[in-house]
């Protein structure tokens, strides 16, 4: 009899419960170099009892290859410390799966402090490992977006400058036509390739709508067709009973058009494209089921070695020579599959062609969304409104929300720009303004000298400041309609009205 009362065994079998699901174990190595392990290491190795002689030897076989001698290194050093001691290495286990395990160890000693030998704690830590590399995939994707999107702009306006400069070249008497021609086309092709860089990096919100697949990818075949030639076929095989996705269409068709690309790229001479679209009910992480549409691009290519296939998402991963791949495709595609809700797949072996599926969530409405309308009532009537705003960014933003509202917007920066633009235009219906100006004009002192000539302006004040009593306009005569800056469309479209 040990002895042991109820609470202990039972606070035994708690601890063994925390072992088993922190994925926990511990071991020993005695003075004699006997290596006992716990039931839960066991489990963790994945070696039973019964096929295990204790030696430290077959610890090391289980040890992946690259890391034994580290392993090796790490205890023969801890002899000589006080103590503890963390590592971390890789294990295959007997049944071939690959797991990262993090092992702390003590020296036991005796009194004297002579080493009497080792004893630790082993835990499964995949997972974490797992997550951490994802965490560094999608930072490092993140930094990629961000930089390649600020070059790209800059790069865009470069490139624009070569353009221009070697069209005015071509309107000089003596120039050799064939460099300048070549000149030009490296520039739009450096414009096409910044334009993917960028579209990689936009980081706008997805309109999402319903969307029905079928007939989206009927109306892309002919134009399919034409981008893949004459000596590659190209095949549908749509269901009729599909239902409709949750996506934003614009950028789905760039991806399929991309997959085709990629499609007629990985053939050779001949052979065949196949596009094909059904319904897929997925499991989810939490055993239920999701249901998507399955988009798939076929073809009779190439295909992947399973080296490049894990690595085809990859940005600026490519295998095809300068100047032909950015390596961008897969990742644009994967990227904006992703942002939607949705999976990417990609089937491939090494002259076994090609299967890249995109599964698309299915959209719950049951009918396309209607087409977005603004309520008629705040829409303009094709007035005519000068805008005299001194900062160009927020002005051009406003001339956009403007235009889209069905009004005719004339930008001014300042005084002499908004009494000119209005002696051009004769007048405008509406003045929208802002109160301070750059070089201390102000707003409303502009408009009053605009209203002196033409009376019947309706006049709109815009602030950033909420309530600063020396701005509001009310001095100049009656109340006036004040905005205060940032205003959403629909305040603005409201204020106009
Ligand atoms: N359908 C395909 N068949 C064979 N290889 C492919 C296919 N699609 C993509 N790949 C491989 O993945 C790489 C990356 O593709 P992608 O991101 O579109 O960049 P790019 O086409 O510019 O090389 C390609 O260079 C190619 O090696
Ligand atoms: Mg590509």
């Amino acid at each position: 009899m040990s002895g042991r009362t109820s609470e202990q065994i039972l606070q035994d079998a708690l601890l063994r419960e925390v072992y088993r699901v922190a994925k926990i174990g511990t071991w020993e190595v005695s003075s004699e170099d006997e290596l006992i392990w716990s039931d839960e290491t066991h489990d963790l190795f994945g070696v039973d009892r019964s096929d295990f002689g204790g030696t430290i030897e077959e610890f090391h076989r289980i040890v992946h290859p690259e890391d034994v001698e580290r392993v090796r290194r790490v205890a023969d050093f801890s002899d000589t410390l006080n103590t503890h001691f963390n590592s971390e290495y890789r294990i295959v286990r007997p049944d071939g799966a690959l797991r990262h395990m993090r092992q702390t160890a003590i020296v036991l000693r005796d009194a004297r402090g002579n080493p009497l030998g080792f004893s630790g704690v082993v835990q499964d830590v995949s997972e974490q490992v797992e997550t951490e590399a994802q965490l560094r995939q999608a930072q490092k994707m993140e930094a990629i977006g961000q930089l390649s999107g600020g070059v790209a702009h800059d790069f865009n306006n470069i490139l624009a400058a070569i353009m221009s400069a070697a069209e005015l070249l071509q309107m000089e008497d003596d120039y050799d036509p064939d460099l300048v021609e070549s000149i030009i086309n490296s520039a739009k092709r450096g414009g096409e390739l910044t334009n993917r860089l960028l579209s990689f990096a936009r980081k706008q919100p997805l309109r999402k709508t319903c969307v029905d697949a079928v007939p989206l990818i009927r109306g892309m075949a002919p134009m399919l067709d034409r981008l893949i030639g004459p000596d590659i076929t190209l095949d549908l095989a749509l269901s009729d009973q599909v239902w409709r996705l949750e996506a934003d269409p614009a950028p789905l068709q760039e991806a399929l058009l991309n997959l085709v690309v990629n499609a007629r790229d990985a053939i050779d001479s001949a052979g065949k494209i196949t596009l094909s679209c059904r319904n897929a009910s997925v499991p989810g992480p939490m055993g239920d089921c999701r249901d998507y549409v399955e988009i798939n691009v076929i073809d009779t290519g190439s295909g992947m070695s399973e080296e490049v296939r894990q690595q085809a998402r990859d940005p600026f991963f490519t295998t095809k020579p300068v100047g032909q791949g950015s390596g961008l495709g897969l990742s644009m595609v994967d990227g904006y599959v992703r942002q939607s809700g949705g999976q990417i797949h990609i089937h491939s072996g090494l002259g076994k062609g090609t299967r890249v599926a995109l599964l698309l969530p299915r959209s719950e409405h049951t009918a396309p969304d209607p087409a977005p309308r603004r309520t008629r009532a705040n829409q303009g009537n094709g007035e005519r409104v000068l805008v005299i705003e001194d900062n160009v960014d927020l002005a051009r933003l406003i001339q956009r929300q403007l235009s889209s509202l069905n009004y005719r917007p004339t930008l001014a920066a300042n005084r002499r720009d908004a009494l000119q633009a209005a002696a051009q235009a004769g007048g405008f219906d509406i003045v929208l303004s802002d109160i301070l100006l750059a070089n201390g004009e102000r707003g409303p002192a502009v408009v009053e000298e605009l209203l002196a000539l033409y009376p019947d302006m309706k006049t709109v004040f815009m602030t950033g400041f909420a309530s600063d009593d020396q701005t509001t306009p009310h001095a100049f005569g009656e109340p006036k309609v004040v905005l205060s800056k940032p205003f959403k469309i629909e305040e603005l479209a409201k204020a106009l009205r």
